[in-house]
């Protein structure tokens, strides 16, 4: 496995995040005033503060990056190539909204056709997953990851500003009619948002074969994350096994950010995203390119190294893979802990790339 993607201690980067955008079709912000009689009727009588702020981008939106210095598809592919020749196993092409970047079929085609590529997935929030299927699985993608945070409509709709929760729906079906299994629901648990729904998200993998995962609320710059706002790993887990005691865990790969759980007789499986209880970064595989071209070693570093001024300037591969080679070496043994990142400045989670997240 080569150097330049092995940190010093000894973890292996052979799975890469690529931000295709910035932008994403939803607009989960913030609600910013007292909240209306129809929100509280669809939120509960615990739904949070007015202020409070949202979850993936900060409160005043972000700045998105001109065009012109986001990675053109060629330069994706360039240095997509360059990971894989050094062992890159998994390419996850994640936003803002990937699936809003006009030449996402050809980007993902084109990876297919690189020798050594295992796996290559998408984290979407599914808006246009059921028509772009089709396209999404000529292409060659593999596995499919949708951010789906309520199953109550009206509660979907509130929380993203857009109509569509039968559309992310749909998607999910449709995604796991033509094959796709597990498709992977990933679920943030908010307390005062959501976390009245765990047991529904449960009963979905029943009949579904789908691997529900339930993610620890985590801190990003702007996000007013607050520790009452975190529900743990540890306080799901006790209330899902009050409903179902024989909840049992399912062995998985080192590397899995998910520990994975089946209810005996359900068709799919129950994950959870420990990142602040019991973070996963001894096992960590994971790197991150930015839609502005950006390496970014851990999803809670500030430490950033542009491969994109590089390419432009006309580095060679030896030379990137010098850059991110320092880049990798320079990674911490893992994140700061809770308190520590949630005061720290971080990129807002629409920026790094993280997934689908309701820009
Ligand atoms: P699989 O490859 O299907 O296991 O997906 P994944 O968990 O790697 O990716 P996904 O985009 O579905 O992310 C799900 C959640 O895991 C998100 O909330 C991510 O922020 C979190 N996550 C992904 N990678 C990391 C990581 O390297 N560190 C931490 N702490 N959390 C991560
Ligand atoms: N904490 C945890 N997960 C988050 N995501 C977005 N913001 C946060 C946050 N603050 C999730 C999205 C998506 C995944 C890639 O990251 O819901 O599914
Ligand atoms: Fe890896 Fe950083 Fe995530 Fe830990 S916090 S698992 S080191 S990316």
């Amino acid at each position: 496995f080569s150097a330049f993607l092995t940190d010093n201690f000894g973890r292996r980067h052979s799975y890469l995040r690529i931000s295709l955008t910035e932008k994403c079709n939803l607009r989960c912000e913030c609600w910013t005033e007292p909240l209306a009689s129809s929100a509280l009727h669809v939120m509960g009588s615990n739904a949070w503060d007015p202020l409070s702020g949202q979850y993936c981008m900060p409160e005043e939106g972000v700045k998105l990056t001109p065009h012109g210095q986001l990675l053109t598809a060629e330069e994706v592919l360039t240095l997509a190539r360059l990971f894989v020749s050094e062992g890159v196993q998994k390419i996850r092409l994640t936003g803002g909204e990937p699936l809003i970047r006009p030449d996402v079929l050809d980007i993902i085609a084109e990876l297919r056709k690189l020798e050594g590529l295992k796996t290559i997935a998408v984290t979407t929030n599914g808006m246009n997953l059921a028509r772009m299927l089709p396209g999404l699985k000529q292409a060659g993608l593999d596995l499919l990851n949708v951010s789906l945070d309520s199953l109550v409509p009206a509660r979907f709709e509130f929380i993203v500003r857009r109509k569509g929760f039968h559309k992310v729906m749909e998607g999910i079906d449709r995604a796991v009619e033509m094959g796709y299994n597990p498709v992977k629901v990933n679920c943030v648990v908010m307390r005062g948002l959501n976390e009245d729904e765990l047991l529904d998200f449960v009963a979905l993998t029943e009949k579904k074969p789908v691997e529900v995962r339930f993610i620890e609320y985590m801190p990003f710059d702007g996000n007013k994350w607050n520790f009452k706002k975190m529900v743990s790993y540890q306080e799901m887990l006790d209330q899902i096994r009050q409903q179902w005691p024989d909840l049992e865990p399912v062995p998985g790969e080192e590397a899995d950010t998910a520990k994975t759980f089946k209810v005996p007789g359900f068709q799919g499986q129950v994950g959870f995203i420990t990142s602040m209880s019991d973070h996963f970064c001894g096992s960590c595989n994971r790197l991150r390119i930015t839609a502005d071209g950006n390496l970014k070693v851990c999803l809670f570093g500030n430490a950033e190294v542009s491969l994109r001024d590089r390419l432009r300037s006309g580095a060679t591969e030896e030379e990137l893979l010098h850059i991110i080679g320092a880049a990798v070496s320079r990674k911490k043994k893992q994140h700061a802990g809770m308190f520590s990142i949630s005061q720290m400045k971080n990129r807002p989670m629409i920026l790094i790339a993280g997934g689908a997240l309701r820009g």
